[in-house]
């Protein structure tokens, strides 16, 4: 996850050219009251002020010409009601079950043949996962872990991507109390995701269909088989981004892999080919890009008809030992981010990807 400092940033030529972002495709006639010529008007009017608004001011604003993704929202609810009826959002995964319901409007989550899949699907943000989706994934492991038919949890990406892990534009929605409050309330909302998973009772599956980035990556050292297209990567930027690790992964990396290949990783963002995290130890197998979904669910199907006490008894057997050590890695990486969130480093980081993607 990211959070970043609202310190600076406060050279004027860089805010100025950060004002410049470019002009979104709205609707022609009106957006909520304002027309388009009062938009337009009001963005060029943006470009003149002579004083720096401030850190926040700014992010709001960038957080307002976003306003776009709620059609990108409106597309994935529509996807996942058509799938609901039998088409298919992504074709890449059609060999995977239909969707059989879906009370989400972030993921597709199904349950078939004992398997219940997750499927995160803003497949153009890549993935990335926004709080809403951070939420809906802890309700979706809720689900499964209570439903006395489900024997396998799956995970996967909708489209080319896995995951392009946290969303970075979650830290544009600064809250009354401020970057603290932001940095507090995203701190908690990772300490109950990552618990989740640590608490999960079932086996997980991560079937990596692409890249994966960030906690997408982190978390899969609590994940009982990692099956991996060759075309899957692992890249945990922190450093590039001012943060640090996440998802126990400053503890399972290093009991994974041993700490050089972890550090590589985790400090130095070495990003892994599917083959070389396979022979770390952090991917279970590598499947051949064209038949990963027909391989892999086939397996996958024939693995949910074993005895479900055994299987889930065995998982816990397996990861009650770290069990509690876990908890006190997750709560110690939380208060770390936390303070990094607040940090020069963090902020100047996230907002360079900001105007990367402004194509300032
Ligand atoms: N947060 C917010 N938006 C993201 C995102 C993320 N983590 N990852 C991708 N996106 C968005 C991009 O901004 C872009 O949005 P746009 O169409 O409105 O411009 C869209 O998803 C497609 O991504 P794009 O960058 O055009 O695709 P790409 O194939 O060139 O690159 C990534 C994909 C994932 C390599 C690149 O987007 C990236 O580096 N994202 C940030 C990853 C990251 O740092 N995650 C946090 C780790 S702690």
């Amino acid at each position: 996850m990211a959070l970043f400092s609202l310190r600076c940033f406060t050279q004027t030529s860089r805010w100025f050219r950060f004002s410049r972002v470019p002009a979104l495709k709205f609707h022609k006639s009106s957006m909520m009251g304002a027309t388009v010529e009062q938009f337009e008007e009001a963005k060029n009017k943006m470009s003149t002020l002579k004083n720096d608004p401030g850190n926040e001011v700014k992010l709001k604003i960038y957080a307002l010409f976003k306003q776009e993704e709620a059609r990108q929202q409106y597309c994935n609810l529509i996807g996942s009601l058509l799938a609901k009826e039998g088409g298919s959002p992504a074709q890449e995964v059609s060999a995977q079950p239909a969707a059989s319901s879906n009370t989400y409007t972030t993921l597709l989550v199904s349950t078939q043949d004992n398997i219940t899949t997750i499927q995160l699907n803003r497949p153009a943000k890549k993935n990335a996962i926004t709080t809403e989706m951070y939420e809906e994934i802890i309700d979706a492991l809720q689900q499964a872990a209570e439903d006395t038919s489900v024997v396998l949890t799956v995970f996967t990406g909708a489209g080319d991507f896995y995951c392009s892990g946290n969303d970075l534009s979650n830290f544009t929605k600064i809250p009354e109390g401020g970057v603290e409050q932001m940095a507090k309330a995203g701190g908690e909302l990772l300490r109950r995701y990552v618990k989740a998973y640590i608490d999960f009772p079932k086996p997980l599956v991560a079937v990596v269909n692409g890249p994966a980035v960030g906690i997408s990556v982190t978390i899969l050292g609590m994940f009982d088989l990692v099956y991996a297209a060759e075309c899957a990567t692992f890249h945990t930027p922190f450093s590039q981004l001012g943060q640090s690790p996440e998802g126990c992964s400053s503890y399972t990396y290093p009991r994974i892999m041993g700490a050089s290949k972890a550090c590589e990783m985790l400090l130095f963002n070495k990003k892994l080919t599917a083959v070389q995290a396979c022979e770390l130890g952090l991917v279970t197998e590598v499947f051949p890009d064209s038949s990963f979904q027909s391989e892999v669910w086939r397996r996958l199907r024939s693995y949910a008809k074993l005895p479900p006490n055994s299987l889930a008894l065995s998982k816990q057997l397996i990861r009650s030992v770290d069990k509690d050590r876990l908890h006190a890695v997750n709560d110690a990486e939380v208060e770390r981010l936390m303070e990094r969130w607040m940090s020069d480093e963090c902020f100047n980081a996230v907002m360079s990807f900001f105007q990367a993607k402004a194509k300032l």
